[in-house]
């Protein structure tokens, strides 16, 4: 799309010297051919403004995944390094899973990058439909543009109507039914880390939900992910009935009982990390046989699998707070009348946990659950209590 936007507005540009030029000519020209020059500059000019309004305003999907796949490489440039560098044009595509799977794991095997990369995080949307706290997510990245990407995993029905200012404005990537506790809600997480890796500037992915909010400023939160040893993946041995409780021992010899882990499904990994689990074909067919309810496989595939292949990269621990107080097997909700300095007091403070082998009371950069009833108080509280 700005290929072609950018050469049609470079031929308007082209036309400027050429009135200038006639028109200095035009006391040797008779009037009639002048008037004849007139009308068919006139016609151009019109002619182009029709062209961009159209491409603008119908033609921007059906042009953008064709340009994409077949214009590109052609380009002027077709040996550039501008199709590797560069995030894809569009989140659409046409790739199957298998595809898209195959082409995320590709990894370069020189580690330095011969161009100046500005290493992103991705923000990764996991979610039925709307995101009632959008609002606030738009005012948390607002001024670090460069710094971040934005990835919606839906219902394949719902429809996304972001205005064009927003930063979830068509971050939907191609999504499927997805259902908790089952194999489809890892094959959605998985969806929406390979589809992340196609920017090849992401160097970190955040697992979120519509219910999530930041507690930190981006700045604070940059700084946190960017300056961890870690990845922060749950990661825990539970020697109970809903831990190793739900191991099957027809698991091995890929998975062993001692490194059977249980944690929260909301992560945050690394790209090296990122592209084992897109990449994985070993562990994948056992927790899809064999850890089925009320064995809750998102609960458990990506802990064990990267506690056997990478445990020295894990913090262990999820940097996303929830409540557990309140007990039962969901975790509190809150709303409108929960939104007090005191509540945030509570959630910021009073935690201790392990930073790059330092104890730290930063312990939690997101929180969860949030009603769409918080989000009024929450942007009023944000400056204050959050930084942002
Ligand atoms: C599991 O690992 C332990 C050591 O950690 C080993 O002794 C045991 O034989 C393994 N079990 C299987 C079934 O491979
Ligand atoms: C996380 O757990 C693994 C074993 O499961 C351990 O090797 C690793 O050191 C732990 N990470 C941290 C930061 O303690
Ligand atoms: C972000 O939050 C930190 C700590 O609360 C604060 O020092 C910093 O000034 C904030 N940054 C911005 C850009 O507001």
């Amino acid at each position: 799309m700005q290929t072609r936007i950018g050469s049609v507005g470079s031929l308007e540009e082209g036309k400027d010297p050429v009135i200038t030029t006639r028109t200095s000519q035009s006391k040797t020209l008779p009037l009639r051919a002048l008037q004849l020059f007139g009308f068919f500059l006139a016609l151009c000019i019109g002619f182009s403004i029709i062209s961009i309004y159209t491409i603008r305003r119908f033609g921007i999907y059906s042009t953008v995944t064709t340009v994409k796949s077949t214009f590109v490489p052609c380009a002027e440039e077709p040996n550039s390094l501008d199709h590797w560098r560069k995030p894809p044009l569009s989140l659409l595509h046409s790739m199957s899973d298998k595809e898209l799977l195959w082409r995320a794991s590709f990894v370069p095997r020189i580690k330095k990058y011969p161009f100046n990369r500005l290493p992103k995080i991705a923000f990764m949307f996991l979610t039925k439909g709307p995101l009632p706290l959008a609002p606030l997510w738009e005012r948390f990245f607002k001024g670090h543009e460069g710094l971040y990407s934005v990835y919606i995993h839906s219902l394949p029905s719902f429809k996304a109507e972001f205005p064009s200012s927003s930063v979830f404005y068509r971050r939907q990537i191609p999504s499927k039914v997805a259902e908790w506790g089952r194999m489809s809600m890892c094959d959605a997480e998985r969806r929406l880390l390979a589809n992340a890796l196609l920017d090849i500037s992401n160097e970190w992915f955040i697992l979120l939900s519509e219910s999530c909010i930041p507690l930190y400023n981006f700045s604070v939160i940059y700084q946190y992910i960017m300056k961890s040893k870690h990845s922060f993946m749950g990661a825990f041995d539970d020697p109970g009935p809903f831990g190793r409780g739900r191991y099957n021992y027809n698991m091995v010899p890929e998975v062993n009982i001692s490194k059977w882990r249980k944690g929260s499904q909301w992560f945050e990994v690394n790209r090296k990390l990122a592209i084992n689990i897109v990449e994985d074909v070993t562990y994948y067919p056992k927790f899809e046989q064999f850890c089925r309810p009320a064995c809750y496989v998102d609960e458990h595939y990506f802990p064990t699998m990267l506690t056997i292949q990478t445990p020295n990269l894990l913090a262990n621990r999820s940097i996303t707070w929830v409540d557990w107080s309140r007990g039962g097997p969901h975790p509190g909700t809150f709303g409108r009348s929960d939104i007090t300095e005191d509540f945030f007091k509570r959630i910021l403070e009073g935690h201790q946990c392990r930073y790059n082998d330092q104890p730290s009371s930063i312990c939690f950069l997101f929180a969860r659950k949030f009603a769409p009833s918080a989000m009024e108080p929450l942007l009023k509280i944000a400056q204050k209590v959050l930084g942002f």
